[in-house]
């Protein structure tokens, strides 16, 4: 049976609009919006009311990086797709595109259906792949073309990791030529995995074994250098490219760079790198090992180049790079040899709040804030105006939003299957109240009420943020 839902009375942000308007809700989509006391809305009749009085109505948040149970560092991630799309719930997000893996000598297929498996059944929410590429041949090549036609529309490369995902320059250019031709967008972890493994090797013998070590061997001028060779590939190959979590401010220099002679080269943050900093890398003991993540933590002078990215659009979506460890048990394998630290941090919950807080903050503007992290990720991989939005025929992915509560971001209260949060203490202004996934409430006034196996894989488009 259908259900009509309204939502009344909120203030509904979107990336082109603020409108105070509600928003009729019928077979999991947005029918139609009208101007909150106008006839037209008050004539609807619904099933269901939800009072967004005071409130943001806003587009369910896409998160475009995440990495649910991935075997990494010798462990796994600690959020499984149960836990961690429920966890995504309860921070407004409503999809998420994660990355299934090609290990070595493996088929793309086989990579791609252990995905399928793993989050078939078990999502609160809905979700789509990226492929990581980790063994470039003539068979995995040809395999791209069927998965852009499959709705597996974008590759992930490595300059980093070798001997795991690694991929020399020859390999990365016939990834891209191939993407050129099958309209795949190619996703770049750009850092000179091969120059980092030096200074590991390095500081090892020289007994620092720190997790703030980290950060001083994967150095900000490897990242530019590896993110200003994947652009010159790029354009040899006539092929968009998309660099992942961007952390250095020579990073976002290449980028703009490229942008400013038209190229299509895009650029992702994460809000690890807007919020924290190898202060927390250096926190005493072997606590910085929690902030252990690839590209690493800079230090704080860079977070102004980021956020001038993300005002100027050098720098187009906020994804969180999800990929969490808990501290006893995963992070702990690095004790005594930093680089045997699981790299990946928690946050798929906490990123449309600290993204809001930068409202507060004055960093960005409401309508960036729904841009950068629900509409342009939707477009960039495909899934727009379905998801990222809130626009007739949109899905109704829809969280009602109190921009005046106060939390305190927490291990204690949060809902990610992780035993410490990166933003353990820290006080941010806005809550999700309430969340629907296709018109099915999954949060209710801050209680889960939604159930594993209601979210279903989304085949995506090719990238719609070319033209
Ligand atoms: O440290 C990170 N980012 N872990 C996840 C894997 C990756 O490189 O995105
Ligand atoms: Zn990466
Ligand atoms: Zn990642």
């Amino acid at each position: 049976m259908s259900i009509r839902t309204v939502i009344r009375g909120g203030l509904v942000v979107t990336a082109a609009d603020e409108l105070h308007a509600d928003v009729l809700i019928e077979d999991g989509r947005v029918v139609a919006l009208a101007a909150h006391g106008s006839d037209a809305a008050a004539a609807w009749t619904a099933d269901r009311t939800i009072d967004a009085t005071d409130r943001y109505v806003l587009p369910g948040g896409v998160d475009a990086h995440t990495h649910m149970e991935l075997p990494f560092g010798g462990t796994s991630a600690s959020d499984t797709f149960e836990t961690g799309t429920r966890a995504a719930a309860w921070g407004g997000t409503t999809t998420i595109v994660d990355f299934a893996v090609q290990s070595v000598g493996q088929a793309l297929r086989e990579g791609l259906d252990a995905w399928y498996a793993k989050a078939d059944g078990n999502c609160s929410i809905d979700y789509a792949f990226h492929m990581i590429l980790s063994d470039v041949n003539e068979h995995s090549l040809k395999e791209m073309d069927k998965l852009v036609q499959e709705g597996i529309t974008s590759f992930k490369l490595f300059m980093a990791y070798p001997g795991v995902f690694y991929s020399d320059d020859g390999r990365i250019l016939r990834a891209m030529q191939r993407s050129a031709d099958n309209g795949g967008l190619i996703m770049m972890h750009a850092e000179n995995g091969i120059a980092i493994d030096v200074l590991v090797e390095q500081a090892l013998a020289r007994g620092e074994t720190d997790p703030r070590y980290h950060g001083e061997v994967r150095k900000a001028l490897l990242e530019a250098e590896a993110t200003h060779r994947a652009i010159q590939l790029a354009r040899v190959a006539g092929a968009p490219l998309y660099v992942v979590h961007v952390s250095a401010e020579e990073a976002v220099a290449e980028i703009a760079t490229a942008r400013d002679k038209g190229l299509p080269v895009f650029g992702e943050t994460c809000p690890q790198y807007l919020f924290l900093s190898t202060d927390n890398l250096a926190e005493p003991g072997f606590e910085g090992a929690k902030y252990v993540c690839s590209t690493p933590l800079r230090p704080k002078e860079h977070q102004a180049a980021l956020w001038r990215g993300l005002r100027t659009n050098d720098l187009q979506v906020v994804s969180t790079d999800h990929c969490p460890f808990c501290f006893v048990g995963q992070k702990d394998l690095g004790r005594g040899d930093f680089s045997k630290i699981p790299n990946g941090l928690p946050g798929v919950e906490n990123r449309m709040d600290l993204l809001h807080q930068a409202v507060v903050d004055g960093h960005i503007s409401r309508r960036r804030w729904i841009e950068i992290a629900c509409a342009t990720p939707a477009r960039m991989f495909g899934l727009y105006p379905k998801k990222g939005t809130i626009a007739p025929g949109a899905d109704a992915d829809v969280v009602i939003y109190d921009p005046h509560a106060v939390q305190t971001l927490s291990a204690e209260t949060h809902h990610m299957n992780v035993d410490y949060s990166a933003y353990e203490g820290k006080t941010v202004t806005g809550q999700v109240e309430t969340v629907l996934s296709r018109g099915e409430v999954v949060i209710d006034q801050r209680k889960y009420v939604g159930h594993a196996g209601h979210g279903t894989f989304v085949p995506r488009s090719t990238c719609q943020y070319l033209n």
